[in-house]
Order: structure tokens, then C-alpha cells, then sequence
């Protein structure tokens, strides 16, 4: 897929969307971010979006009564941005249903523990509670069935006896950053097959250089 034109959804801080950014600049994203949207106006990421000349969109939730009616002002907006892929980077809204099935097979998301283990939020402060000596995250595809669509990549850290929620987070993130837009470079290039609940991941042609996380899923 030549061009493969990437919305970024974000909430927050966007050191993903910084990731996937930076990714691009050096040539190795394999598409072109061409949108980020936000369900906040204060999110931090929006200033990384903007100071690369990437359009911006806010679709502030707070402001709408019923989660019905966010859901159809969000899928407006991102329809508009004309996507060949969707990527939740620290996106903190449940999407719709409508939504998640019109883009099924096109739309990943970045979650902070290795599904399918800590779905759901807090995850470091519960890998920690239970003595996980393994920790990390996962790169998946979205699905109605919330954190458990097919697994594209993860990557593992260790989890020291050290850590707190803090430390352990910052070990992951760095991760993150690495994983995702490496997992975003595959779907462009379209190495990436769902069978079932599964993704195969086709070897690259031509090799970008090797991952240096631990791929558990390739
Ligand atoms: C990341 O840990 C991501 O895995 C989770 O939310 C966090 C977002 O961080 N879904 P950032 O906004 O990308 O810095």
C-alpha cells in the first residue's frame, strides 16, 4: 500500500504519537500521519501534532450529552480525515460499535500490558500488585470485545523488584515507542494477515533493520 494515509485518536500526552512522528520524519513509518484527533482540548499531544503541520481535529466529549451522539460527531471526524488505518495511541474513550465495525481490519491500538493478561486500565500498578516478574505491551487490532482483538506485536520488560507503578511504566513506554511504529510499518506494507483471533505478520521484503524489542507474536 503506497501512501497509506494514518489518523492518530489520542487523549493525552502523545509520546506515541511523538513516536509514530518521528518514525515518519526518518522514513521508516512506511504512511503519513495526516490527522490527529482528540477528545480533549487540553491534550498535550495535540502541540506534537501541530508543530509538524499535522491537522488537528477536537472532538471534546464533555460537551455532548449522550455517548451516542460523541460516537457520531468522532466517526464524522475521523471519516473526514479520509483514513487507510486508525491508530488509538492513548485514546481513553470506548468506541462504538458502528465504529469499530466500519473500520474492523483497520484500526490498532497500543495497550500497556501483554494482553491478555491486565486489560482494562491501571495495568502497572496491577502487575505489580501481583508479582508478575514479566511485564510489557501489546500492539492489537480493534474489536467490539474491548482489548482482546487479534495481537499484531508485543514486546516484553522485566519487572524489577525495585519498581514502582512509575519506573515499571517508564520501562514499558520506551518500549512502546519502538513497537508501535514498527506494527504500524507492517499494516502499511501490508505484511499484516488477521486469521481469526490470530495475525500473521509476513516477513519484510527488504529488511529495515531488526527489531531490537522482543516480538513475542511474529
Ligand atoms: C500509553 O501507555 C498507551 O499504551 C496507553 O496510554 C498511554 C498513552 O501515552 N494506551 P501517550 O499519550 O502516548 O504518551
Amino acid at each position: 500500500m503506497a501512501n497509506v494515509r494514518v489518523s492518530v485518536l489520542i487523549s493525552g500526552r502523545g509520546s506515541n504519537l511523538a513516536a509514530l512522528l518521528a518514525a515518519e520524519r526518518e522514513g521508516r513509518l512506511g504512511g503519513k500521519v495526516t490527522a490527529v484527533i482528540s477528545n480533549r482540548a487540553d491534550a498535550a499531544g495535540l502541540a506534537i501534532a501541530r508543530a509538524q503541520r499535522v491537522v488537528t481535529t477536537v472532538v471534546p466529549h464533555a460537551t455532548f450529552r449522550a455517548r451516542e451522539a460523541f460516537d457520531a460527531a468522532l466517526e464524522e471526524a475521523v471519516a473526514a480525515s479520509a483514513p487507510d488505518l486508525i491508530v488509538l495511541a492513548g485514546f481513553m474513550r470506548v468506541l462504538g460499535p458502528a465504529f469499530v465495525r466500519r473500520y474492523a481490519g483497520r484500526m490498532l491500538n497500543i495497550h500497556p500490558s501483554l494482553l491478555p493478561a491486565y486489560a482494562g486500565l491501571h495495568t502497572h500498578r496491577r502487575a505489580l500488585a501481583d508479582g508478575v516478574r514479566i511485564h510489557g505491551c501489546t500492539v492489537h487490532f480493534v474489536t467490539d470485545d474491548l482489548d482482546h482483538g487479534p495481537i499484531v506485536a508485543q514486546g516484553a520488560v522485566p519487572v524489577l523488584a525495585s519498581d514502582d507503578e512509575a519506573s515499571l511504566a517508564a520501562r514499558v513506554l520506551a518500549v512502546e515507542h519502538r513497537l508501535l511504529p514498527a506494527a504500524v510499518r507492517a499494516f502499511c506494507e501490508g505484511r499484516l494477515v488477521i486469521a481469526g483471533r490470530a495475525v500473521r505478520v509476513k516477513a519484510e521484503t527488504v529488511s529495515k533493520g531488526a527489531l531490537e524489542v522482543p516480538i513475542l507474536s511474529a
